[in-house]
């Protein structure tokens, strides 16, 4: 039988024990093997001598029966749940470690926040999950407070976090707005920004000053989305004159501007997830044809597809976070699980749930948000259909047709996006309630979508005088989308900075 052999340190890993305890068992008799200089351990071998010589102590002194009904059970729930706690216990246990991280006044606010949760109703799960919940929003008000920017709005934010669940409309430049947010405030951005020179409401005078403006935008919206979230990026890469050299049309080539705006993302401190190729079908010009004649090197760029490009930001946080599972803060960091993302391992002994190799529960901010859909019922459920037609990375759906056949204009505004992009955006990326921004709403889609989905959808457009009224048409349009009409959408308006 082959045998494999393993150093210390991978002992001490799979009984979970410190260098310390390790000795002390080598003393007593732990079976080694010499490999030259150095000593091997033969896992099965350990296993057999630790139950057989009533090693478990080390073991078995943190938890008794917690150990034996892992042995028996695999039904987390019913371990979980024989040990009863509520929120006073957890608010003892980490005594110490909340007054390290908290003033007074904080730990006041959140025992007051603790005490309006009746903890008799609920399941060990659920205790420890409202006990993380206002931790971790404790944590982000304090984070959020001591990075204000100089041009915090008050009632900019105010108008934003106002309870009810109307479609937010700031009039404004984006940028400015931006500046006056909340720091990571946000949960999801969605949008399709101006394409360069694409349109007349948008001109550049080339188009290093077109990416350097886009650019402060990025840096600005780094600073407002939540932490270990996402940005949604739909760009084409468009047909037109980079005006660096020549301004005529012999200038005019393709402008990959999805390859720029992934290094520019990067740069900026995203991390460029995926290019879903939007595939739009029929290609809108006939550079292609060459009258019509099929010979060589008669190729030039077509525009039959869009990129829907994903960024996630990961802003590497070291401070604490509670275990999921038994809500301690004796936990120790462990390694970045991606880069930015820390990762945590709960050292309470008494932990519900502990790996096979003994190891206390693994988690990191992400994980933990990964998961709030457990008990939520099925608030958050992605149809079958969505992930059908987001299962590649090349996806068909048709461009918004917005000229009718008298050639009109029907929506009012010239660039559109398609519901698909917000939809797949907002189901895939939020949790119900959260808050969706689109820096460059246009005809305001992914607001609309959102309110929809019942996420607060937040939109701003520079451009009042051409589309408010066409804006405001869309919403009241897109009402009997919504279960309720009332508080449809409320209006802001940003003073330069
Ligand atoms: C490509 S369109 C957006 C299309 C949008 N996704 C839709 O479905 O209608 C870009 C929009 O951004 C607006 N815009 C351009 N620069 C802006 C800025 N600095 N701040 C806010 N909005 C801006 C334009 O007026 C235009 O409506
Ligand atoms: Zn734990």
């Amino acid at each position: 039988m082959e045998t494999t052999l393993v150093k210390e340190k991978e002992v001490c890993e799979y009984l979970n024990i410190s260098r310390t305890t390790f000795w002390r068992l080598k003393k007593d008799g732990l079976p080694t093997l010499k490999v030259g200089n150095s000593y091997r351990y033969n896992i099965d071998e350990i296993k057999n001598w630790v139950v057989s010589e009533g090693q478990q102590n080390y073991q078995t002194k943190q938890n008794p029966e917690l150990y034996e009904n892992l042995e028996n059970s695999d039904n987390e729930d019913k371990i979980i749940n024989d040990y009863r706690i509520n929120i006073n216990y957890l608010l003892e246990h980490n005594k110490t470690c909340l007054s390290k991280i908290f003033t007074i006044a904080e730990l006041e606010k959140l025992k007051s926040n603790l005490k309006t949760i009746n903890d008799e109703e609920l399941t060990n799960q659920q205790i420890v999950r409202k006990f993380s919940d206002e931790f971790i929003k404790l944590q982000q008000e304090k984070y959020q407070k001591e990075n204000r920017q100089k041009d915090f709005d008050e009632n900019l934010n105010n108008f934003i976090n106002q309870d009810n669940n109307g479609i937010r409309i700031v009039w404004g430049n984006c940028l400015d707005t931006l500046k006056k947010m909340e720091t990571e405030s946000v949960q999801l951005m969605v949008t399709s920004p101006p394409y360069y020179n694409a349109r007349d409401y948008s001109q550049w005078e080339n188009i290093d000053l077109y990416l350097e403006d886009m650019r402060m935008i990025i840096r600005e919206s780094y600073r407002v989305l939540d932490n270990h979230r996402v940005w949604v990026w739909n760009v084409g890469d468009i047909f037109d004159n980079d005006r660096k050299t020549v301004k005529s049309t012999w200038g005019k080539r393709r402008l990959p501007l999805g390859a720029y705006f992934i290094k520019l993302f990067e740069e900026e401190g995203f991390e460029f997830v995926d290019d879903v190729i939007w595939d739009k079908g029929e290609v809108e010009s006939k550079r292609h044809m060459n009258g019509g004649m099929n010979y060589p090197f008669y190729q030039y760029p077509l525009n039959c597809y869009e990129h829907i490009l994903i960024f996630h930001k990961h802003r590497l946080d070291t401070k604490k976070i509670p275990c999921p599972v038994c809500g301690s803060l004796k936990v120790n960091g462990n390694s970045q699980s991606e880069i930015g993302v820390q990762s945590w391992e709960c050292k309470n002994e008494k932990c519900f749930v502990r790996s096979v190799n003994n190891r206390g529960k693994r988690f990191s901010l992400r994980t933990n948000m990964m998961q709030e859909w457990h008990d939520n019922d099925n608030r958050n459920f992605i149809e079958k259909k969505v992930i059908n037609k987001w299962r590649r990375d090349i996806v068909a759906f048709p461009p918004v047709i917005k000229i009718n056949h008298n050639g009109t204009n029907v929506l009012g505004h010239s660039a559109p996006f398609p519901y698909d992009i917000p939809e797949m955006a907002i189901k895939y990326f939020t949790f119900h309630g959260e808050k969706v921004l689109d820096p460059f709403a246009g005809s305001f889609t992914t607001p609309i979508v959102a309110r929809n989905l019942k996420r607060i959808g937040i939109g701003i457009e520079l451009n009042k005088t051409m589309f408010h009224d066409a804006i405001i048409n869309h919403i009241k349009a897109s009402k009997n989308m919504f279960n309720d009409d009332t508080n449809l959408y409320n209006e802001f308006t940003i003073n330069p900075v």
